[in-house]
């Protein structure tokens, strides 16, 4: 008589069986293609326009001899606990009830790993909690409170993230969004005309051809709370295969996860496009599946979207749909750049 099996057992046995048929071993056409690229010089990081000062320290860390990600998420942490940057962390802009919600996520090529929170709420650094997520979970993505429980029990402090400037921000918005509500104008308000997005992608190589890379943000300013974006998604808001490089992105998060652009950005340097092409054909895919309602009368897209990459040779680029600047520490210097476009104005 056989004995009942535990799901364990079963699934053990079931997966050796499955194994053991031809149709489990990966052929070649769904193993991701090898390919050969020699390690940089000198270590790279490359990021968002306001993040000299983050690419700078990764660098140095990295030249210290600090592992790839420890240096990505050092790098973008002192942005998130800078006031006067309202686009990640503490001094973020709010979402609609004027809650600060963070999503942060990040990729360890090296050991293939990855970790994100998604609307983290009262904790300045969700760049470290995502690390946390990759370093000491079987998970990927915690969100919520079950985010912020996961960092208190880490011993994160929470606080409350808004600072005077982004409240006063979000209470001219709330003020002025429309003639229907019950919210009276703010005499000489601020006319909130856009919404802004802010975030920081970065990634960075070292002189080992070791890669990481990093997205943390507060996302679309007045959000509906509980609404994530692209940045806490593996895949869209960055993507890290150390056999290849590191992408990720800022701007409008949904246009991104409609792509996958992270991904699909080092998928188009696996086949040997150059940084920058790989970020513009990633636009390109951007723009053709952006639905008519955000296209202008030209068919251009009626949002910003930016893409960044690095390939384990050291090489760089960014890309924007319309024209932009990005920070780049090429292991020598610090430097801000164009970004390449798609079209010259919105
Ligand atoms: N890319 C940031 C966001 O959409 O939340």
């Amino acid at each position: 008589m056989h004995e009942p099996l535990s799901r364990r057992a079963f699934l053990g046995a079931t997966g050796a069986a499955v194994a053991g048929s031809a149709l489990a071993r990966p052929s070649a056409a769904v193993a991701a293609p090898a390919v050969h690229i020699p390690p940089p010089a000198r270590p790279v990081a490359i990021s968002s326009n306001n993040s000299l000062r983050p690419v700078t320290r990764a660098v140095e860390l990295m030249l210290q001899g600090a592992d790839t990600l420890d240096a990505a998420v050092e790098g973008v942490k002192i942005q998130e606990l800078d006031p006067a940057d309202d686009s990640v962390g503490y001094g973020g802009l709010p979402n609609e009830a004027g809650v600060v919600q963070l999503d942060a996520s990040c990729m360890h090529g090296p050991s293939k790993r990855a970790g994100a929170v998604g609307a983290l709420e009262g904790i300045k650094t969700p760049s470290e909690v995502a690390k946390l997520v990759l370093r000491y979970t079987n998970h990927i993505l915690l969100v919520g409170e079950g985010a912020k429980r996961f960092a208190l029990s880490y011993g994160f402090k929470e606080e409350d993230l808004l600072t005077p400037e982004s409240r006063q921000k979000w209470l001219a918005w709330r003020a002025n969004r429309g003639r229907e509500d019950d919210w009276l104008d703010v005499p000489q308000g601020e006319a909130m005309v856009a919404r802004p997005t802010g975030t920081i992608n970065l990634n960075a190589v070292n002189a080992k051809g070791e890669i990481s890379s990093v997205t943390t943000t507060s996302g679309l300013a007045w959000k509906i709370p509980g609404r994530v974006g692209d940045s806490p998604i593996v895949g869209a808001g960055q993507y890290c295969d150390n056999t290849v490089g590191a992408a990720g992105s800022t701007g409008r998060g949904e246009s991104n996860i409609m792509v996958c652009g992270g991904f699909l950005t080092v998928e188009h340097m696996r086949r040997g496009m150059s940084p920058t092409d790989a970020c513009l054909e990633t636009l390109r895919r951007v723009v053709a599946m952006t639905p008519p309602r955000l296209l202008d009368g030209q068919g251009r897209p009626t949002f910003g979207l930016t893409f960044y990459a690095v390939n384990r040779n050291g090489e760089y680029g960014a890309a924007s749909i319309f024209p932009g600047r990005y920070a780049v520490h090429d292991g020598r210097e610090a430097a801000a750049k164009d970004c390449a476009h798609l079209y010259e104005r919105r």
